[in-house]
């Protein structure tokens, strides 16, 4: 088993990487390579069989072309500008989310051998314009430029799959809290910014009222329905190769009284309320309230108590207080 993760030096990929090196198989059989493709080479993981580690821009066909000659039994494309920043740079995000993502269908479309191409989208494909909740089979209707080039991704990945040039699985992914490390270009970036800073002893802003909802998923739930997205047949899928990953219905209020019952009030005094009109505009835009059927049916796990989320964080990446 020959797996490429895609953004193997983003937060998803490495956390990704970490878990296939921990089960040591993939789809019933051992895994015998892993590379990690990002922007910059990836800091290898320590895993039981050989990794390595390469620079890739996506948006560079023949670079591309070059690293998917290898064969690849499962490939997880996970690169992208994200959404604050394919806001603010609409050839930026174009460039990676739209024509990078076709350069690897294309590159897979001319492979032999049809791999598995599992493909993280975003709940941003969805808006609140649509009936809510959102269901499985509700209309994608994305408000921002991020969420649209995720969306015509789904879609070419029904086409490739339908035509055979790769076996493929979409994930709608919710937004994933608590991400360790500094915050990034995502619009939610403050939705882990608000739990992550204070447990480190720092200051957080949360740009938004308390009330505004989130669709989330812990790191831990994600990475495992990712890894479960590529074992699954996509026969299953049918001719809808993307599907929701299940989440829980959060409110930032419940969010900061979580972090209250977990680390005590003094750390919640680290938190500081502003507002910030561009990014309530995004997130505002964004689904809270989605069902799941499909994958649950698949049997995709879901998070059901985010002070577990907390802890989770608070054992695996925290770093120590300041
Ligand atoms: N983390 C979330 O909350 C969330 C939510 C919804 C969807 N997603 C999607 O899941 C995937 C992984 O998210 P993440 O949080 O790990 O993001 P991330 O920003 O940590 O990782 C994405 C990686 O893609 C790389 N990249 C960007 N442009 C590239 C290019 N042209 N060529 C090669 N690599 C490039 C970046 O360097 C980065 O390491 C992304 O596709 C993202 O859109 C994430």
């Amino acid at each position: 088993m020959r797996i490429l993760i895609i953004g193997g030096g983003g937060f998803v990929g490495r956390k990704l990487a970490e878990r296939l090196a921990g089960n040591g198989t993939l789809r019933g059989e051992t895994i015998a390579h892993l590379a990690l493709a990002d922007l910059a080479e990836p800091e290898p993981v320590s895993a039981p069989f050989p990794v390595t580690a390469h620079a890739l821009d996506i948006a560079d066909r023949p670079a591309v072309d070059a690293l998917l000659a290898s064969d690849w039994d499962v490939i997880y494309h996970l690169a992208a500008v994200v959404s604050a920043q394919a806001e603010a740079d609409f050839v930026a995000g174009m460039r990676t989310n739209f024509f990078g993502t076709f350069n690897i269908l294309e590159a897979c479309r001319e492979r032999v051998h049809t791999p598995v191409l599992v493909y993280a989208s975003s709940v941003a494909a969805y808006s609140t314009d649509v009936p809510q909740p959102v269901a499985d089979w509700t209309a994608t209707t994305p408000q921002t430029s991020y969420g649209t080039q995720k969306a015509v991704g789904e879609l070419l990945l029904n086409d490739y799959s339908r035509r055979g040039f790769v076996d493929g699985r979409g994930a709608r992914l919710p937004t994933v809290v608590v991400r360790p490390g500094a915050p990034n270009a995502a619009a939610s970036s403050f939705f882990s910014s608000i739990i992550r800073e204070p447990l480190q002893g720092e200051p957080a802003m949360c740009p938004v009222d308390v009330s505004q909802e989130v669709w989330l998923a812990s790191p831990r739930v994600t990475v495992g329905n990712l890894v479960s997205l590529a074992e699954i047949e996509g026969e299953a899928l049918g001719g809808m190769r993307t599907l929701s990953l299940p989440g829980m219905t959060i409110t930032v209020e419940a969010m900061l009284e979580a972090l209250r019952a977990v680390a005590g009030e003094n750390v919640l005094g680290l938190v500081d309320h502003g507002r910030d009109p561009k990014i309530e505009e995004i997130v505002r835009g964004w689904s809270a309230r989605l069902e799941a059927d499909r994958a649950l049916a698949l049997g995709l796990e879901r998070d059901e108590d985010f002070e577990r989320i907390i802890r989770d964080f608070m054992a695996t990446d925290m770093r120590p207080p300041a």
